[in-house]
């Protein structure tokens, strides 16, 4: 993987990128669509592509590994194969899936036993299989095992988390620069940075997630529980830290305001089931602010979902239609919703990706931030 730093803007720690990995390029800033079981729910790849115009999606090592099974995946040729998406894939090591298992889990020194949601059957994720399950998956980009400390924690809890996370980090190192690649194209590890909402403890995971020199960086345990101001107070000291020159990818962020925040505050990459959930239930991010479609408002609105929006659905069908098929709750309603959301996620990162490259990057956010959390 190489990544490209492209320009720094003028008056913010925004920066425009470009990644390339064996399965294509990625410019940043970039937001993955969230694909947990191998796929981006209710969406075709022509949709991903042609639509969306997603650059690389996501995966999660903790579902893929249940089911399909890593058996599968191998005999497949590779998460890339089983499921047709050819540009980039980044899986989740299940640090964050294992965490919110709650009840049905338990952190030990060797990793995380716990329950599969499917059929209560026992497992144990140490940093050592999570690397082996994530060769075997396939993805470009894969991450390391991690504890995500909840945003509540106290102190001396989120400490000792921290502590563990870097133990675990050590261990992901050590097994992924002894294993190959398994299908012929290169892999890379992005450790991640924990330690809460405490400053001193985020400082020092960064600095030592720097020391390991790897080809891009994490930031994780944040939107989490903890505030907004918490969320971005931490991504600037975390960023302070992390070298220049390398990727930085806030993990599960979050609204458009959060994302064009933490571009603002030099983060590269961006994932979150956002979108597509809220998307599913009928929220739609636009461009003039939210839109709840369930909205009686809309009944009678025979106008385009989204005149301003670049999808196929957006100019193909009414809100008083799309309305109609959440109210009667149409499985085509959840699609048409997910398509726009990604669509609208996608042209966000590519306006701000403008928008720095042209040097005008802080009014523009200025501006929008206060457009997109309207509620129309
Ligand atoms: N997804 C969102 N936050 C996190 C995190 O802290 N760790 C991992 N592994 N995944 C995440």
């Amino acid at each position: 993987m190489k990544f490209e730093l492209i320009q720094k803007g003028k008056g913010t720690k925004a920066r425009a990128g470009k990644i390339t990995t064996d399965h294509g390029e990625i410019e940043t800033p970039i937001f993955m669509p969230v694909g947990t079981i191998g796929s981006v729910k209710g969406l075709h790849l022509k949709d991903l592509s042609d639509d969306v115009q997603a650059q690389i999606i996501l995966g999660n090592t903790y579902h893929l590994y249940l089911r399909p099974g890593l058996d599968t995946l191998e005999k497949a040729g590779g998460l890339h194969k089983f499921n047709g998406w050819n540009g980039p894939i980044l899986t989740d090591s299940g640090g964050f899936q294992v965490f919110s298992l709650g009840d049905i889990r338990k952190i030990t020194e060797e990793g995380a036993e716990f329950r599969s949601h499917i059929d209560g059957s026992r497992h144990l994720f140490t940093p050592e299989n999570v690397m082996d399950t994530q060769r075997t998956i396939g993805a470009d980009i894969i991450m390391a095992f991690d504890e995500c400390t909840p945003g509540d924690a106290d102190y001396g809890y989120a400490k000792k988390s921290l502590s563990l996370t870097q133990r675990w980090l050590e261990r992901c190192v050590k097994r992924f620069d002894e294993t190959k690649p398994k299908y012929g194209y290169n892999q890379t590890l992005f450790p991640i940075v924990q330690g809460c909402v405490y400053k001193d403890l985020r400082i020092k995971a960064a600095e030592h997630v720097a020391s390991l020199d790897r080809e891009g960086y994490a930031i994780g345990g944040l939107s989490v529980g903890e505030s907004e101001e918490d969320m971005y107070a931490m991504v600037e000291v975390v960023n302070e830290v992390l070298p220049e020159e390398k990727p930085r990818y806030l993990m599960g962020v979050g609204t458009p305001v959060n994302i064009l925040e933490n571009i603002d505050r030099g983060v590269d990459m961006f994932d979150c089931v956002m979108p597509t959930r809220n998307g599913r239930n009928g929220m739609l991010f636009t461009w003039n602010g939210i839109m709840n479609m369930r909205n009686q408002k809309w009944a009678n609105d025979f106008t385009p979902l989204d005149p301003a929006g670049t999808s196929y659905v957006d100019q193909t069908y009414t809100k008083a239609y799309v309305r109609h098929l959440y109210k009667s709750k149409e499985m085509l309603g959840a699609q048409i919703g997910s398509i726009h959301n990604l669509t609208f996620y996608l042209s966000l990162v590519r306006e701000a990706r403008k928008q720095i490259l042209d040097g005008t990057f802080p009014e523009w956010k200025a501006r929008m931030v206060k457009q997109l959390s309207r509620r129309l």
